[in-house]
């Protein structure tokens, strides 16, 4: 929260308002992070936690700790260097950017997977996909959960713009999960979908051939009132049943919530906004400070918790009270 004030006092306020802005009333948005309070650590005793490691590996890359960095657009309107300076950030602290396919700038670098749109005219979208496939990509994350994009979503579009009515209408509202194949096709890239909600479509999406799937409502930019990512969870992850990595977004704010993530059956969490901010107020230097305070945050619970490592978490840790 700190971040985000700090970020307020350097950020034109159209550029704060559209990184914060939630779609409808904003309720999705601002359900967020309370849905991790909602549960309690049962902590395990006489377990050595004289060294805890945060460290693990998501199709194949070696990551620091289960935080990485989710795709948001336009990180050229909080940091002259936008997503190069975040790229730079993210491998300085050993996690992974996902590159939203509405960046400011285009990136170089080993770790990071590209999020993809399957736009109407599907040769946008594979002349696109290629390009991060030269420029090192090492996964595809499609994002299945905005067949329309309204005003929130959309910086600058001026309060003219009706709320009711798409303002960006590129994407394919006909999506269906043989997209998966045809992008892991054009990529030979492992596919992620992004936007599961639901444990029936997390299923739908591993038959169709998806390498994971992310537990997500879009940062409540979408649809309003979607549940809560951290309600979703549970039961996308047993439904997958070990199949596919699980990944999750929305209002992870701290070590807690990650290790709440863990034990609800996710592999590894996304941190949005607090990038952003981050970006703004301190660069890359910023953004790697951020994902060391989440590293270290984690540890320090996974202490207190006794979980030596990641790997140790599982569903006994929690407790619904
Ligand atoms: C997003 N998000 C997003 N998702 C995506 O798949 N492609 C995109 O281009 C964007 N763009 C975007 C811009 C901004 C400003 C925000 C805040 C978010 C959604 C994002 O990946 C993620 O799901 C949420 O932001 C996670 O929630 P928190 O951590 O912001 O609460």
């Amino acid at each position: 929260m700190d971040l985000e004030e700090k970020a307020k006092a350097v950020l034109p306020p159209a550029v704060f308002d559209y990184y914060r802005a939630g779609a409808g009333e904003g309720i999705s948005r601002d359900e967020a992070s309370a849905a991790w309070l909602r549960w309690r650590f049962r902590p395990r005793l006489f377990q050595d936690v004289s060294r805890v490691s945060t460290e693990t590996t998501l199709l194949g890359t070696r990551l620091a700790a289960p935080v990485i960095v989710g795709p948001t657009a336009l990180h050229t309107l909080a940091h002259a260097e936008g997503e190069v300076a975040t790229a730079r950030g993210v491998a300085a602290a050993g996690s992974l950017l996902v590159h939203s396919s509405r960046a400011g700038r285009d990136i170089e670098s080993e770790r990071w997977w590209f999020q993809a749109y399957v736009l109407r005219d599907r040769s946008l979208t594979e002349a696109q996909v290629r390009d991060a496939v030269a420029r090192g990509a090492s996964a595809v994350v499609l994002t299945a959960d905005a067949p329309y994009v309204y005003r929130s979503a959309v910086p600058e579009a001026g309060s003219a713009a009706p709320e009711n009515r798409p303002v960006e209408r590129r994407q394919d509202p006909a999506l269906g999960p043989d997209a998966i194949g045809w992008l892991a096709g054009i990529s030979g890239l492992p596919v992620l979908v992004k936007g599961v909600l639901r444990a029936e479509d997390a299923v739908a999406a591993v038959e169709a051939g998806a390498a994971g799937v992310v537990v997500s409502n879009h940062g409540g930019r979408q649809l309003d009132r979607a549940v809560a990512s951290a309600d979703a969870l549970g039961a996308v992850a047993e439904a997958v049943a070990g199949r596919v990595p699980v990944l999750v977004d929305g209002g992870v704010r701290n070590g807690a919530d990650v290790l709440t993530a863990l034990a609800l059956g996710a592999r590894a969490v996304l941190i949005g906004r607090p990038v952003l901010w981050a970006l703004a107020t301190g660069g890359a230097e910023g953004v790697r400070e951020l994902l060391d305070l989440y590293r270290e945050d984690l540890a320090r619970t996974m202490e207190q918790a006794g979980v030596p490592e990641v790997g140790a978490v599982d569903g006994t840790l929690l407790s619904d009270r």
